[in-house]
C-alpha cells in the first residue's frame, strides 16, 4: 500500500434464510461514503428468501443455493465457493438458519461474525424473546458475534440491551430487538474490519507474540512500547512504531544482520519492510504492520529471530534444542 493510503474496503458476503433486514440495514450503512466495508454478495439456501431480491435491485450480486439433498459438507463448500468468488474476505450471517461445517467455520476464524437476538451468553438457540420473558428478565437484546464451532458461542463483540414492557410478547419485543440488531451490527463490523489497522489492536498482538518468547518483558524506551530480553543485561529485540518521526507505517522493527540485509528486504518487498528513522542506520528493520493481509506467522519468525540475535546463550540453547524435534 502507498504510504498514507486510505485503509481499503474490506469485502463481505451476507447470507440469509429470510427477510434479510440486518443485511439490508448492513448494506444501507456501506453506502455512506467512507464506510470500511463494502458487500459483494448476498447469499442464501433458499432461493425465495426475499432478502435476494433487495439485494438485486440495489446492485449487488446473489447467489442461491437451496440445501434440500445436499449434504451439510457439501452444501458449504458450495456457498463458501460463491463468496471467495465475489472476493470476499469477511462473512456476515444475518439470520442464516443453517449449522455451519467446522472445517467451514475453522477456515474463516475471526471473519465470520453472526447476529444473535438476546443477550448472549443468554439464549442461545431459537425462541429467545420467549425465553426471557418468561424468565421475568427485566431486557432483551442483541449479540453480535464471533462464529465458532459451538452455536452461538464464539467471542462476543457488542450487545445492545432492550428493555422489556409489562405488556410485551415475543413479536412486539422481536421487532424492537430488530432496530436495535439493525444499528448494533454495521458498527460491530466496522469495527471489526478496521481491528488490523489500529495501533492499540496491533500492539496487543506483537505484544502477546513478544512476551511468547523466553524471559521476555516489555519496556518502553523513548516513549514506545518494547521488548527485552530479562535479566539485569537485557537487550532489546524488538520496539513497537507507531508513526514514528512522520511515518505513515505502524510497525515492529526487528534486528536484521545490518543494514545490507534491510536494504535487500526494502527492496524485494517495499509494501512490507521499511527503513525506520535513527534505528535503520544500526540494521534494524521496520516490518509494517497496518496493511491488508499481515501474515502472523512470518511477524512471529522475525521477533523469534530478533530475540535470538540478542538473547543469552543460555536461553538460546533451550530453543536450539526444541527445533531439533
Ligand atoms: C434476526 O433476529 C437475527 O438476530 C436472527 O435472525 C433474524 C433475522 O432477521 N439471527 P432478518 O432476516 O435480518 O430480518
Amino acid at each position: 500500500m502507498p504510504a498514507n493510503a486510505a485503509v481499503p474496503r474490506a469485502k463481505v458476503a451476507v447470507l440469509i434464510s429470510g427477510t434479510g433486514s440486518n443485511m439490508a440495514a448492513l448494506l444501507y450503512a456501506s453506502r455512506r461514503a467512507g464506510c470500511p466495508y463494502e458487500i459483494v454478495l448476498v447469499g442464501s439456501n433458499d432461493p425465495e428468501a426475499k432478502g435476494l431480491k433487495l439485494a438485486a435491485a440495489e446492485g449487488v450480486a446473489t447467489y442461491a443455493l437451496p440445501h434440500k439433498g445436499m449434504k451439510r459438507a457439501e452444501h458449504d463448500a458450495a456457498m463458501e465457493k460463491a463468496v471467495l468468488a465475489a472476493g470476499a474476505d469477511y462473512i456476515a450471517l444475518a439470520g442464516y438458519m443453517r449449522i455451519l461445517s467446522p472445517a467451514f467455520v475453522s477456515r474463516w476464524e475471526g471473519r465470520m461474525l453472526n447476529i444473535h437476538p438476546s443477550l448472549l451468553p443468554k439464549y442461545k438457540g431459537l425462541d429467545t424473546h420467549l425465553r426471557a420473558i418468561e424468565a421475568g428478565d427485566s431486557h432483551g437484546g442483541c449479540s453480535v458475534h464471533l462464529v465458532t464451532a459451538e452455536l452461538d458461542d464464539g467471542p462476543v463483540l457488542g450487545q445492545t440491551p432492550v428493555a422489556i414492557l409489562p405488556d410485551d410478547t415475543p413479536d412486539t419485543l422481536a421487532g424492537r430487538v430488530l432496530h436495535a440488531e439493525h444499528q448494533l451490527y454495521s458498527r460491530v463490523l466496522e469495527e471489526l474490519v478496521t481491528r488490523p489497522y489500529r495501533a492499540d489492536w496491533l500492539l496487543e498482538k506483537v505484544a502477546a507474540l513478544a512476551l511468547s518468547l523466553p524471559e521476555a518483558e516489555a519496556r518502553d524506551s523513548h516513549g514506545a512500547p518494547g521488548w527485552r530480553t530479562g535479566g539485569k543485561s537485557g537487550k532489546f529485540f524488538a520496539y513497537f512504531s507507531e508513526r514514528h518521526h512522520g511515518e505513515p507505517h505502524v510497525a515492529i522493527l526487528v534486528k536484521t544482520d545490518g543494514p545490507d540485509e534491510l536494504a535487500a528486504l526494502i527492496d524485494r518487498d517495499p509494501a512490507i519492510w521499511y527503513r525506520p528513522a535513527y534505528y535503520g542506520a544500526s540494521g534494524w528493520a521496520g516490518l509494517i504492520l497496518n496493511r491488508p493481509g499481515v501474515d502472523w506467522e512470518h511477524v512471529r519468525q522475525w521477533l523469534e529471530r530478533s530475540w535470538r540475535a540478542v538473547a543469552p546463550k543460555r536461553l538460546t540453547r533451550l530453543i536450539d534444542a526444541a527445533d531439533e524435534f
